[in-house]
């Protein structure tokens, strides 16, 4: 191995359910024998009637469909609480963290039960059937995961917006799957900081009116109740039952609804399923973070993303685990929270971004070495490439080099991670997710679909399904067909480009198409161009993204207005102010260009491919500019371009 290698230290290997060999050789039957394989790892959930089919999966473009044991019954809630009652009822399942720091929870299987059968008798009490969508726009605090296992439990299909969305782009998925119910707080709270959650409700229900808006109590700040709609959770809940009979299930019915950005069009409703989902991140749970009886595991995603489903509630509680959810932000009250954090609840597993990861970095090693960390044995990271001196500095300073770190590659579609290394297996390199989960086959292409075989660079797919796979866009499976399968024909499309060397390990590079990710936040370049050219003063539009030091990648939007508008500072903050009000804060730009005239050509395509360079701050080497309508457009663009080194 040429590269810098961290070997698998020998405690890490000791205690560890694989090491290499057993890696190697449990990869191996899983992808020569994927039927015997999932049949005997599908046992790890309790199923009510058990599955005699396994895999029944087709990647023919002509006929995408998606099953895994799918004559099999089972429900998840109480695959995640239910069936640990007997052993765990006194264990924590969830340990709250609240953004004050003066405040936490703990929250016992036991409880977990009591208050989800309570969430589900309400739903239920509200009209909620199996197969009803239900929209979630809650803060971090435990009634989201209790709305989502109450959703399980009674077979309603959850969807959850993240809380930074904005009022129209919450309407838009309330639409988009025709949820009838919202469940809300009257105030989320991050870094000190209320936002109206209860508010942003009101005004997109006002564009996609829902029958029923259940609101939990968080800040007591003030809210408008409607007489009719509304109610409060912590009254209803009282009136309601704390049992609740499970619904039973089909593997392959649907469990959730994650709205995702892609390069072109709205958002789409990633549907996922509940047996495979199940299997699949409860076992990438296990495996991954060699969780074991006694650990304490803190994700810090939001479950408004898929990170937060899989690795904050689904995948840590069906396998009894300790999970925590933190209310708060990586820097309040101080740059040394997540320590902090990890000190008080005594955290052994610690999973992030690299955003969060660069933007500690950046604010001083004292407030890391400060706190004890003792605890900690793993760390993880998800959500955007790490690079390499981002990644030593969690090895050394964070992990003081004692803790292997796991760099896991994967997306909202595959429902858990794909690429990753295993800590008693894998030597790690700084910035390369490693090798393939069991059951997982990456494989490198050129654009035209050939294979690349040995050391190469190129786009990532993933040439068979694994249990997890998302199974369609809800209400357009041929959008699914053609978003993921088109592109290379048999072959599941990942949108991601990598390299992949000489050891076989995979160094993603990120995405190859027109979505940018910032700050591990996946955004669609069209839908920032949207919002953009909806403001009156703007002619056209066109975004891309460029290497941000903190954020990964930050926004730079191309501005052409109307004409006679005046291009000035204050209409380029009236300009963040709308994409913030039309989207939400994430998809802020940060870089505003206005542009007389944009790089087209002839037939009128913008090329993005210049702008990004320019964006990028390296223009000397544009290409081919010789098929541009106007190629002086581009001198302008240089001349005034914003990110200048
Ligand atoms: O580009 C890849 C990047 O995030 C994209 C998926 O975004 P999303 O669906 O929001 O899910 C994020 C959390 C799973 C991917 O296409 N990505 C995710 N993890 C990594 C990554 N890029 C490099 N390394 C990773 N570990």
């Amino acid at each position: 191995m040429s590269d810098n290698v961290f070997p698998v230290p020998a405690e890490v290997a000791a205690r560890a359910y694989v090491d290499d060999a057993k890696y190697q050789e449990m990869y191996r039957r899983s992808v020569e024998d994927p039927d015997g394989f999932w049949r005997e790892h599908g046992k790890r959930v309790d199923w009510i009637k058990p599955y005699t089919k396994v895999k029944h999966t087709s990647y023919d473009y002509h006929n995408v469909s998606i099953k895994w044991f799918e004559d099999g019954t089972l429900n998840v809630s109480t695959n995640c609480i239910d069936r640990h009652l007997e052993k765990r009822g006194d264990q924590p399942a969830i340990i709250w963290e609240g953004d004050d720091p003066s405040e936490h929870k703990v929250i016992t299987y036991r409880e977990l039960h009591h208050e989800v059968c309570k969430f589900a008798n309400l739903l239920h009490f509200k009209g909620v059937k199996k197969g009803d969508r239900v929209t979630i726009y809650l803060p971090m605090i435990p009634e989201a995961a209790y709305a989502m296992l109450a959703c399980a439990r009674i077979g309603a299909i959850h969807s959850i917006v993240f809380g930074g969305f904005s009022p129209d782009s919450l309407a838009q998925r309330i639409q988009d799957c025709e949820s009838k119910v919202i469940i809300t707080a009257d105030e989320g709270l991050r870094g000190g900081r209320s936002v109206p959650l209860k508010a942003n409700a009101d005004r997109a229900a006002e564009k996609a009116p829902v029958d029923c808006m259940i609101v939990v109590r968080r800040t007591g700040g003030a809210v408008t109740m409607v007489e009719g709609r509304d109610v409060w959770y912590h009254e209803e809940a009282d009136r309601v039952s704390d049992h609740c009979a499970p619904v039973e299930m089909n593997a392959e019915d649907p469990l959730f609804i994650l709205y995702t950005s892609g390069s072109t069009g709205s958002p789409k409703g990633v549907l996922h399923t509940t047996g495979g989902y199940l299997v699949y991140a409860s076992m990438t749970h296990q495996y991954v973070f060699d969780y074991h009886d006694g650990d304490i595991y803190w994700c810090t995603a939001d479950v408004g993303w898929v990170t937060g489903h899989s690795y904050i509630v689904y995948g840590p509680l069906a396998n009894g685990a300790t999970t925590l959810m933190f209310e708060g932000v990586p820097t309040y009250p101080s740059a040394g929270r997540f320590w902090d954090v990890v000190d008080k609840h005594k955290v052994t597993i610690f999973y992030t971004a690299p955003t969060a990861i660069r933007s500690l970095m950046g604010a001083g090693d004292e407030h890391v070495t400060r706190t004890s960390r003792k605890s900690l044995r793993l760390l993880g990271s998800v959500g955007e490439p790490i690079n390499p001196e981002a990644w030593m500095w969690y090895h050394k300073v964070v992990g003081e080099e004692r803790c292997p770190i796991v760099d896991t590659w994967w997306q909202t579609e595959t429902g858990g991670i794909l690429i990753t290394p295993l800590p008693g297996a894998t030597a790690l390199k700084p910035g390369s997710a490693t090798r393939p989960f069991f059951g997982v086959q990456p494989a490198v292409v050129d654009a035209e679909g050939n294979f690349l075989e040995g050391a190469t660079e190129g786009n990532l797919v993933i040439t068979d399904s694994w249990p997890g796979q998302m199974r369609t866009v809800y209400g357009d499976h041929e959008r699914f067909v053609q978003t993921y399968f088109a592109t290379y024909k048999g072959m599941y499309f990942t949108g991601d480009g990598c390299r992949r060397d000489a050891d076989g390990y995979y160094w993603i590079t990120g995405r190859v198409d027109d979505v940018i990710n910032v700050s591990g936040h996946r955004m669609g370049t069209a839908e920032v161009e949207s919002a953009l050219v909806a403001h009156p003063k703007v002619s056209e539009a066109a975004v891309v993204g460029y290497p941000h030091d903190i954020k990964g990648q930050g926004i730079y939007a191309y501005v052409t207005l109307m004409e006679g508008e005046e291009p000035t500072d204050a209409l380029k903050k009236e300009l963040v102010a709308h994409v913030r009000k039309e989207i939400g804060p994430i998809a802020s730009p940060d870089l505003i260009q206005f542009a007389p005239g944009l790089p087209k050509t002839r037939s009128g395509k913008i090329m993005r491919r210049i702008l990004r360079k320019i964006a990028e701050d390296s223009f000397e080497n544009l290409g081919d500019t010789s098929t541009l309508a106007d190629p002086t457009v581009v001198d302008d663009l240089i001349t005034n371009r914003q990110n200048r080194g």
